[in-house]
């Protein structure tokens, strides 16, 4: 009988934001995971998108003037380039915005209507009156309502935990245009969850399908209770797809994107003459999410409802993952630990990272952290010391001769080593890359104790020794054969090298279970070289930005960082500027641009880019504005020049006191800030038209 097909897919990332080191683990592991059982024999395919509907792309677009559809693209094309250069291995990399995607939905929806799971209501949302849209959770900031501290996200307060509606902020403010959202009513649609509670509580609480911490929280969170209807409408405008029976409504990003795990694979099919039914309607294939905790509940029981209710397979499994935090911390665009990947990319080779995060990964859903000494000396001492090192230290004095005819007596380290092949491979298997490593690594202890005792570089020296030199040389090459098989999921590179240096490629499993005798091999060339600290300090260094060019600090810092929120919206997190909606020239004289004179700057020593400025408007009129310049200006440079201020922005209540304008620049931010002027000549309280 043979083993089911095995059907892989990693979470879709947001086409809002590059992929930084922290997504990285995810498709990391994902593809460890896929590599590991293609060398097994499996037929396996690995499939993927970018997730790109919802507020989030619709801002950005707008934001920087283009069209929804150019923004995706530029950002996909991002994502593949830099998955390709950590060699993902995706069979097909899609986008949720497809056709196949469209339709799929479609079907779904017919389903879920035929069913009886939907249902309509009236949803009171906050709306941006500027902006022109409905505000997600996460566009919203205003003071907690309950312990008072002041900007705070719509979903939940970083300070005191309290989760609550963004509707009931106080002093609540748009994040896009810092205007005062109003409340709104309109018709949202949902789907009836609890119609599938029986079947949920059953699926989730199998024990088959899901980590057992999962499960229990899972039944602790959600299922003793009645399922709440799960929202899955959004009103115009939106960028997404138009429910096709609800003209004016759009599927919620949440609804459409796991659908496009199916879209994705539907686009894969027509590229090699497959057959969809085949991967989601067989019990011939088997389905494997992977996914990291934050996303839990959509993949958990949402999801399932869904496919159960539309009548496509089931996952067998979804497998989930913790959080990476760096030295120790959330990963922070201030302190340069939210590396994105394209910036490793630069300084580091990717092996490295591919190594550390399977050393760390285990099949719980602990977070793993990456410390940056523990990196460089983990890569140094596993990866050059322990196996690069076996083929380095011989490979060069047997490359005239090539391997021994028959393969020597080795003590039984070949045939020990072999049989840790099963082990490994069910660690593998159990997504326990830390373990798998960690045998894997003993192994290497033991190749290396032969070195040491074999001492090849005296044998060499010795013209009678030169037998017993191409015999040392021909067991060490195989145990480092052996280990490059076994570390191969993680390492496809180095296996790729050990087969062109042996000139036997490395194509399957059981390629560790047998010696190479008898056989040329190639000039040595380096393989993987020692990972130099200061190149670390370098990506690290490259990646501190500075995050918004003028205003605050409260806006921009804050998204990126933020925590995953448990709230349907998460979706929507955004590195939000300030938006430029189209403007009108009534829009434009709403704005107050007025002339102002610096009459003092002074530190805000709790603020990394920010100054405090007092400016005059001309007679009494003097004001206070915080303004994130400080790594472009001295103060002694700031005092007593012209600018150009919002003077009618609504007053904003920053941690350091209240902001009362805004002064405008150019420039991306950090050191590059360049102030508006005007000529010598103006006044301070003239009006800029
Ligand atoms: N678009 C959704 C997924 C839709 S799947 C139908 C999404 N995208 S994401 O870009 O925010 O995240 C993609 C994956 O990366 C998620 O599984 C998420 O958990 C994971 N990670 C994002 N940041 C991470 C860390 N800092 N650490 C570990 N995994 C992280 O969610
Ligand atoms: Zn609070």
């Amino acid at each position: 009988m043979t083993l089911p097909n095995l059907l892989v897919t990693a979470a879709l990332p947001y086409a809002n934001g590059h992929i930084h080191l922290g997504h990285l683990v995810e498709y990391i592991q994902t593809d460890i995971w896929v590599r590991f059982q293609r060398l097994m024999g499996r037929r396996c395919i690995f499939i993927c998108a970018d997730d790109t509907h919802g507020t989030a792309i619709m801002i950005r677009a707008r934001q920087e003037g283009r069209s929804e559809a150019e923004v995706i693209a530029d950002m996909q094309s991002a994502h593949e380039r830099d998955f390709a250069g950590f060699d993902i291995s995706f069979d097909h990399y899609g986008s949720t915005n497809s056709p196949e995607n469209l339709e799929l939905c479609s079907q779904i929806w017919s389903s879920l209507r035929q069913a009886g799971l939907v249902v309509e209501d009236d949803v009171e949302q906050l709306f941006d009156p500027v902006a022109g849209t409905f505000l997600a959770d996460r566009f919203v900031k205003g003071t907690c309502p309950l312990c008072k501290t002041v900007d705070q996200y719509g979903d939940n307060c970083s300070k005191c935990g309290a989760t609550y509606s963004p509707t009931e902020l106080i002093n609540p403010t748009s994040t896009l245009s810092g205007a005062t959202p109003v409340k709104k009513t309109a018709k949202h649609l949902f789907v009836r969850l609890e119609a599938l509670h029986e079947f949920l509580d059953s699926w989730t609480q199998s024990g088959e399908h899901l980590q057992s911490e999962i499960a229990n929280y899972l039944k602790g969170h959600f299922l003793g209770n009645p399922l709440r209807d799960w929202d899955v409408s959004r009103p115009a405008p939106y960028f997404g797809f138009e429910i096709p029976d609800s003209p004016g409504n759009y599927w919620y990003v949440w609804f459409d994107a796991p659908i496009g795990y199916i879209a994705s694979t539907w686009q894969w099919c027509k590229k090699n003459n497959e057959k969809l039914a085949d991967w989601w309607h067989s019990d011939q294939t088997e389905i494997h999410h992977f996914i990291g905790k934050d996303i839990t509940y959509f993949h958990t029981l949402f999801w399932p409802g869904v496919l159960k209710s539309a009548g496509f397979s089931l996952p067998k499994f979804v497998h989930i993952h913790g959080f990476l935090t760096v030295d120790g911390e959330k990963m922070a665009k201030s302190k340069g630990t939210q590396v994105q990947a394209a910036t490793y990319l630069k300084h580091l080779d990717p092996q490295f990272l591919r190594y550390f995060y399977a050393s760390k990964l285990g099949p719980r859903l602990d977070d793993i952290d990456l410390n940056l000494t523990e990196f460089a000396n983990k890569v140094n001492s596993d990866l050059v010391g322990k196996v690069v090192n076996l083929a380095s230290r011989t490979a060069r004095f047997i490359e005239t001769v090539g391997l021994a005819p028959e393969y020597p007596h080795d003590g039984g380290l070949f045939v020990s080593a072999a049989a840790a092949g099963d082990k490994i491979a069910q660690a593998y298997e159990q997504v326990d890359y830390s373990r798998a490593m960690r045998m894997i690594m003993e192994i290497a202890d033991q190749a290396n104790a032969f070195v040491e005792n074999t001492a090849p570089w005296t044998l060499k020296k010795d013209p009678n020794q030169q037998v017993r030199l191409q015999e040392v040389c021909t067991i060490v090459l195989n145990l480092f054969r052996q280990l490059c098989v076994y570390l191969a999921p993680v390492l496809p590179k180095l296996a790729d090298q050990c087969g062109q240096l042996l000139q036997s490629p490395i194509q399957h499993w059981n390629d560790s279970q047998t010696p190479l005798v008898n056989s040329p091999i190639s000039k040595f060339e380096h393989l993987l070289q020692r990972l130099l600290p200061e190149k670390v300090q370098a990506m690290i260094d490259e990646s501190k930005v500075e995050s918004t060019p003028v205003e605050s600090e409260t806006l921009a810092s804050t998204t990126a960082d933020a925590p995953p929120a448990a709230s349907q919206d998460s979706g929507d997190a955004l590195a939000a500027e300030p938006m430029a909606p189209v403007c009108t020239i009534e829009d434009f004289t709403k704005v107050d641009l007025r002339v102002a004179r610096i009459v003092k700057a002074e530190e805000v020593p709790e603020a990394k880019k920010l100054v405090k400025l007092t400016v005059s408007l001309g007679g009494d009129n003097i004001r206070t504005v915080f303004a994130g310049i400080k790594a472009a200006y001295t103060l002694q440079q700031l005092e007593g020049r012209l600018v150009v201020i919002v003077a009618n922005l609504q007053p904003r209540q920053m941690k350091f006191g209240l902001s009362e304008g805004m002064v405008t620049a150019a420039g991306p931010g950090g050191t590059e800030v360049f102030l508006l002027g005007v000529d010598s000549g103006a006044v301070p309280g003239q009006r800029v038209h």
